[in-house]
C-alpha cells in the first residue's frame, strides 16, 4: 500500500511516501480502507520526538490517529462490523508505527465506530480525536452542569471548536479566545461571547461579565495562557489543560486543575456521532490536501493558525 512514512524523528522533511506493506487482520480485528486521514497536532509532534519516551515506537512510522474509510477484511471472531462498512475512529495503537496517513490500517475492533448517516468520510475523518478530547475535557474531567459558564481558550482550533460546540449544548454559557477574524467562526460554534486574546484584556472584558469567573476554563493552547486560566476560574472552579501536563502543581488552592490525555472511546465516540445526525453538534470547517502534501500540511498545523480542521484525501 501507499503511506507516508518517517524513519527519523526531524523535520517535515523525513517525511516520504512510500510502498509498504499491507497490514492483516489478525483475530478480533478490523482492517480499514482509509479514505482521509485526520491531521492534529500531535502527528508533528511525535514526527519531532515528543512522544519518544512516552510511547513505544518502531521505525519506519505511519503516522496519523484518526481517519474514516471502509471496512476492507474482517478478522476472526469479528462482531461490530463487517466488509463494506464506513468507519471511523480514533485509532491510536499501544505501538507507534501504523498509523492513518495510510491507504489501509488494521485496528482492534473495539476502536472501530460506524460513521454519522448524514456525514461524508471527509466530513467524518476529522471528527474524532478532537470531539473525544473536548469531551472528555468537559465531561470526563471537568463533570460540566447545565448553566455553568465555560471558557475555552483556543476556540478557533480544532479541539477548542468542539469544546464550545458541546459546551453550548450541555446548556453552559461560553465565553471564548480567538483573534478577530476568527471571531464570526467561534459565534458560528456556539460561542456566547469571543474575546480577541491579541488585543484585549480578557479578564478584565470576562469579569464584566462573570464577575468572579467562570466554572470551567478548557485550555486548548499551553504556556503563558494555561497559567492565565487561574485568573479567570472562579474559586472551586475547574481548569482542564490538554496541552500543560504539569498544570495541576500551577493550581491556586480552591481550585481543581489537570492535564488529559485523550483516550479512545467507543460509547463517548457513538453519543457524538448521534449528536451529529440529529445536528446538535455540526462538523467544523473542513480543509482537504492530497496525502502527498502530508509535510507542508503539518507545516501550516505547526503555525498554529488553522481553523477548524485539515484532512487529507488518501
Ligand atoms: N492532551 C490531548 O489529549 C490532546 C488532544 C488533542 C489536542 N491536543 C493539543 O491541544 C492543542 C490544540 O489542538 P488543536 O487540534 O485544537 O490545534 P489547532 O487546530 O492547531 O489550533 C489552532 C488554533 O489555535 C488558536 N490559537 C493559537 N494560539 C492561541 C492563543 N494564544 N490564544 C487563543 N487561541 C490561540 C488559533 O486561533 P487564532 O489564530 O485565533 O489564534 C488556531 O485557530 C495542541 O497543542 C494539541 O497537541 C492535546
Amino acid at each position: 500500500m501507499k503511506a507516508v512514512i518517517f524513519n527519523e524523528f526531524g523535520p517535515s522533511s523525513v517525511l516520504k511516501m512510500a510502498d509498504v506493506q499491507d497490514p492483516e487482520p489478525k483475530d478480533q480485528e478490523i482492517q480499514i480502507r482509509l479514505a482521509y486521514t485526520g491531521v492534529n497536532p500531535i502527528d508533528y509532534k511525535m514526527r519531532q520526538g515528543y512522544l519518544k519516551d512516552m510511547m513505544p515506537y518502531q521505525f519506519p512510522i505511519i503516522p496519523g490517529w484518526e481517519g474514516a474509510g471502509i471496512v476492507s477484511k474482517v478478522g476472526k471472531g469479528v462482531r461490530r462490523a463487517k466488509v463494506g462498512d464506513e468507519v471511523y475512529g480514533y485509532f491510536r495503537l499501544p505501538e507507534v508505527h501504523m498509523g492513518t496517513y495510510a491507504q489501509f490500517i488494521v485496528v482492534p475492533e473495539d476502536l472501530v465506530v460506524h460513521t454519522p448517516k448524514t456525514l461524508s468520510l471527509k466530513e467524518a475523518a476529522g471528527i474524532p480525536l478532537t470531539a473525544l478530547t473536548a469531551w472528555q475535557a468537559l465531561f470526563d474531567f471537568s463533570k460540566l452542569q447545565a448553566h455553568e459558564t465555560v471558557m475555552v481558550l483556543g476556540a478557533a482550533g480544532g479541539v477548542g471548536g468542539m469544546a464550545v460546540q458541546m459546551a453550548n449544548w450541555a446548556k453552559g454559557t461560553v465565553y471564548a479566545t480567538a483573534s478577530s477574524e476568527k471571531h464570526s467562526y467561534v459565534l458560528g460554534m456556539g460561542a456566547h461571547k469571543v474575546f480577541d486574546y491579541t488585543q484585549d484584556d480578557v479578564q478584565e472584558l470576562l469579569f464584566a461579565k462573570e464577575p468572579h469567573g467562570v466554572d470551567v476554563v478548557v485550555d486548548c493552547v499551553g504556556g503563558e495562557t494555561a497559567k492565565e486560566a487561574f485568573s479567570l476560574v472562579k474559586k472551586g472552579g475547574r481548569v482542564v489543560s490538554v496541552v500543560e501536563h504539569g498544570i495541576k502543581e500551577l493550581a491556586p488552592s480552591g481550585v481543581e486543575a489537570g492535564f488529559i490525555f485523550v483516550q479512545p472511546n467507543r460509547d463517548q465516540l457513538h453519543e457524538i456521532g448521534a449528536l451529529l445526525d440529529h445536528k446538535k453538534l455540526k462538523v467544523p470547517e473542513v480543509a482537504e490536501f492530497p496525502l502527498s502534501d502530508a509535510a507542508s500540511v503539518q507545516d501550516k498545523l505547526e503555525t498554529r493558525r488553522v481553523k477548524g480542521k485539515i484532512v487529507l484525501k488518501i
